[in-house]
């Protein structure tokens, strides 16, 4: 399938997880994608692995929260492969407490990388997506953003931003045929994750794994894979009637 013949694409965070699954299937149905990540070692080598099995690949690092350096790296990639179709915001951090024990850092962390990130780097591919006559933004929330997450304050209200960017960018960008949608994941066992688990189990990821997975009516949880195929789905063509919409793909968690 090659759903991205000749289109460029941009995924953040794509140096793991979901991010880097989500670039290597993108490559593979034929799009040449940039890889943006904090760390510069993680990105060089998703685009090397892109690169061996034959696909089109820049490493671009940069923080997503970094205004000149977003800037920077989304010009390399026009530069480097002629223009922009697809923007996947993947990059996020998560960010523990209850409003009462969040601190300043804490809620600042999480609206920077989760929130201000996908601000960020929507405005700088915006004027690309234009020229290239229109594209798809897919912005990367959570069922945090949905349901609360006990004792994630500050991330459950930054991806709840980036649902309501989701839906304010839709409608502003619709006349320019980019269409910009989210997806909510549920519990993916990604590095993200594996600390989140940990903690729920009161140090014992065994246990926190156990706690989670009674969550998931579907009875286990979600692959990066997984949600880079739905990642992939909205960037492409196949979605053309959708934008602003908020695809939750939870294994059936917020459907309780
Ligand atoms: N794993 C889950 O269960 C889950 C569930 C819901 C939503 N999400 C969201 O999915 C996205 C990807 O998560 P993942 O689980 O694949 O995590 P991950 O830790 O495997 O990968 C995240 C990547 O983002 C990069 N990154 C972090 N901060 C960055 C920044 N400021 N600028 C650029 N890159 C940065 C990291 O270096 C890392 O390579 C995040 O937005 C996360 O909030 C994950």
């Amino acid at each position: 399938m090659s759903r991205f013949a000749d289109k460029v694409a941009i995924v953040t965070g794509a140096g793991s997880g979901i991010g880097r699954a989500a670039a290597e299937l993108i490559a593979r149905d034929g799009a040449a994608v940039g890889i943006m990540d904090l760390r510069p070692e993680a990105a060089a080598e998703t685009a090397d692995a892109i690169i061996s099995a034959g696909g089109r690949a820049i490493a671009v690092p940069a923080n997503v929260a970094d205004t000149g350096a977003v800037d920077e790296a989304v010009a390399k990639v026009v530069a480097e492969f002629g223009g922009l179709h697809v923007l996947y915001n993947n990059a996020g951090c998560d960010s523990s407490g209850s409003v009462a024990e969040a601190t300043d850092d804490d809620w600042d962390r999480a609206m920077n990388v989760n929130a201000k990130g996908t601000f960020l780097c929507s405005r700088a591919a915006v004027p690309h997506l234009k020229a290239s006559g229109g594209g798809a933004i897919v912005n990367q929330g959570s069922v945090a953003a949905l349901v609360a997450v006990p004792n994630f304050a500050s991330y459950c209200a930054a991806k709840g931003a980036v649902v309501s960017l989701t839906r304010s960018m839709a409608i502003d960008l619709a006349p320019f045929k980019i269409r910009v949608n989210a997806i909510c994941p549920g519990t993916v066992f990604t590095p993200l994750m594996e600390p989140m688990l940990r903690a729920r189990g009161g140090g014992d990821l065994e246990a926190g794994l156990a706690k989670t997975l009674l969550k998931y009516p579907i009875g286990r949880l979600g692959t990066p894979e997984e949600i880079a195929r739905v990642a992939a789905f909205l960037a492409s063509d196949e979605s053309s009637f959708l934008t602003g919409s908020v695809i939750a793909a939870d294994g059936g968690m917020t459907a309780q």
